[in-house]
């Protein structure tokens, strides 16, 4: 037997008790003759205490050796309030070293200095630190309660293949070579779309699964090449009934991780008025800050910046931030410019209401009356500083403001980091015009079905046909999408052809998926969402990295195995495979 208690456990009732415990040692300090050793597992630190008598032992451990310790529990005499253990100590008897470790490279404790890359390589050594450990811990306690949800439910896990074919979500594919049929590949799929969608052709009703997800795209804080999705797909039920299950097991894992009761039903907001107010299709609506639409309000002002964009069909918006006139400088107000522009705005024009009178270089474009227009418009008083994007874009201007807008929530304090609020965001469009590729792309997948009563203008007028789609978005973040399906065939002809796709194409990438669909397919929907960022928010954390064990780094690359990496000419050629060397 390796150990009596674990060194999270023992409290002053256990004092006089002979224990035994194990653990890494997390530090360890000489006073005197005394020797001190904070042991640490998974549960906590104890404190162990050794007198001279023990010398040769502790002469001999190191950090992060492996030690186990029998000893009788004490009370400390200076109590440490912040440790739950810490009002006691083990006068340890005997000491036995387990394992001996090499120093490790890093400080093995919640505040480390070392850099994100050197956890990485050394992630084994990180996933020691407590605090890591409590967000490994919490992502799988949102996984044991979303089964358990499930499960009451009544859905099913099924599992679907990870060896597949190109599936729908748009992104680039990870493709494997197969040896047994050289020269073919199987696509690791972008999520189990197709296959969920055949399950319900199957009857099972109710499916999901915890199913990693595969997508050769650019790593961001939110966004990971492999990433777990929690999906779920059913027949037979309406919208509401589908946002009801979805909505009720995010309260259900608020309630069992966090301890927060979320009301329900969650708001919905159109995706419209998402964009009017915000910018942006996932906002952070913990705070105010929302966009002013000025098109009307400035369409006579002799400012060309503005002229110019609304002459070409443009758009004005601006942001009011109350009460900040003199918290930022022209230099700060430059810096907000620097980070507009990065979002294609041409620029940031801006004002600033001083002494009940409007200040700032473009106030001279302005006649008294278009100004007190303007004011009453972004409800604009004194002290407040005026923001404002033209473009001939809208995309343009919403995501300028929307990057300035949570670039001065997070600045300003804006927001309570302890509040998670979710909304549903529905009336997607269904389709996005490219303008380099010249033609409309799904905007959630090729087999989401129009919102009903936009049937018509899947054909006529796809720019305006809005989907039965919806996201559930927290704090800013996109957790989660999905769809109601199409399950008639003349419809998903129609909306094939609206996004260019020839019979030819249709038949080489999902032939084998619109065949199924063929033999009775009940109506249905379903959604997936983003286990990684769920976990992400709860543990307050604002990279995906620090909810995944072993994530990959910035370049894609893992950086304790390194992958990927070349192999041995045997086995590409055994797949038939030559590579072109780029130098
Ligand atoms: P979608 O593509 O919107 O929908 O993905 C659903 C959710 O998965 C998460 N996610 C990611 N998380 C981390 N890194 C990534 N690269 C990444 N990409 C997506 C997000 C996102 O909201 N099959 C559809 C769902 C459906 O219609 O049922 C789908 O995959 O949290
Ligand atoms: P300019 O006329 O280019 O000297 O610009 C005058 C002011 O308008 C400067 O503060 C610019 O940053 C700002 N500005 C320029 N282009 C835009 C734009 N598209 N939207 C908002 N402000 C702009």
């Amino acid at each position: 037997m390796y150990r009596t208690h674990t060194n999270g456990q023992l409290r002053l009732s256990d004092v006089g008790k002979t224990v035994q415990l194990v653990g890494w040692v997390s530090r360890k300090r000489n006073l005197g003759a005394l020797v001190f050793i904070d042991l640490r597992d998974r549960y906590g630190i104890t404190q162990i205490i050794c007198d001279e008598k023990m010398e040769n032992i502790t002469k001999e451990i190191r950090n992060e050796y492996v030690i186990q310790v029998e000893g009788v529990v004490v009370e400390r005499s200076s109590k440490n309030p912040h440790m739950p253990t810490g009002e006691i100590e083990i006068e340890a008897k005997t000491i036995r070293i387990i394992n001996a470790a090499k120093q490790p490279p890093m400080i093995i404790a919640d505040e480390t200095d070392a850099l994100e890359d050197f956890r990485l390589q050394y992630r084994y050594l990180d996933l020691r630190r407590p605090h890591m450990q409590q967000n490994i811990i919490l992502r799988a306690k949102i996984v044991k309660a979303i089964h358990e949800f499930l499960d009451n439910e009544d859905f099913i896990e099924i599992e679907t293949p990870y060896l597949g074919k190109s599936t729908p979500e748009g992104a680039r594919d990870f493709l494997v070579p197969s040896r047994v049929h050289p020269g073919e590949f199987y696509a690791l799929p972008q999520s189990p779309q197709l296959f969920k969608q055949m399950l319900m052709v199957s009857g099972f009703e109710r499916y999901y699964q915890v199913a990693r997800c595969f997508r050769d795209e650019d790593l961001r804080a939110d966004r990971q090449i492999e990433f777990t999705q929690i999906d779920v797909e059913t027949s037979f039920l309406s919208t509401d009934e589908i946002l009801d299950i979805g909505e009720r097991m995010m309260a259900y894992v608020m309630k069992k991780v966090k301890n927060i009761d979320i009301e329900l039903p969650l708001r919905r907001m159109t995706w419209h008025e998402a964009m009017e107010r915000y910018g942006i299709d996932k906002p952070d609506t913990r705070f105010g800050l929302e966009l002013a639409n000025l098109n009307a309000v400035v369409q006579d002002v002799d400012f060309a910046v503005f002229k110019n964009a609304l002459s070409q069909g443009g758009h004005v918006k601006g942001i009011n931030v109350k009460g900040q006139a003199d918290h930022y400088s022209r230099k700060a107000i430059d810096k907000l410019q620097d980070l507009a522009k990065t979002y294609k705005a041409k620029g940031l024009a801006w004002m600033k209401v001083k002494n009940s009178k409007a200040e700032g270089p473009i106030v001279k474009f302005f006649t008294e009356e278009q100004l007190s227009r303007l004011c009453e418009a972004m409800q604009a008083e004194d002290q407040d500083l005026l923001l404002f994007v033209a473009d001939t874009h809208y995309e343009v201007v919403c995501d300028a403001l929307a990057a300035l807008r949570n670039h001065l929530g997070k600045e300003l304090h804006l927001y309570d980091p302890n509040t998670f609020d979710f909304l549903w965001i529905v009336d997607f469009p269904m389709f996005e015009y490219d303008e380099e590729t010249a033609r409309y792309y799904a905007k959630h997948h090729p087999f989401t079905l129009p919102k009903p009563g936009h049937e018509d203008l899947i054909a006529s007028d796809p720019a305006h046909c809005l989907a039965e789609a919806y996201d559930i978005v927290l704090n800013g973040y996109e957790l989660g999408g999905g769809s109601q399906r199409i399950y008639d065939q003349d419809m998903q002809a129609k909306v094939f052809n609206a996004l260019g796709f020839t019979d030819e194409s249709i038949q080489a990438q999902f032939g084998f998926f619109v065949e199924a669909l063929k033999y009775g397919t009940p109506p249905h929907g379903g959604f997936a969402l983003g286990l990684d960022r769920i976990a992400m928010i709860l543990a307050q954390e604002k990279s995906l990295r620090d909810v995944i064990a072993f994530p990959k780094n910035a370049s894609a690359r893992c950086p304790v195995s390194m992958a990927p990496s070349a192999v041995a000419p045997e086995q590409l050629e055994e797949l038939e495979i030559e590579v072109s060397k780029h130098e």
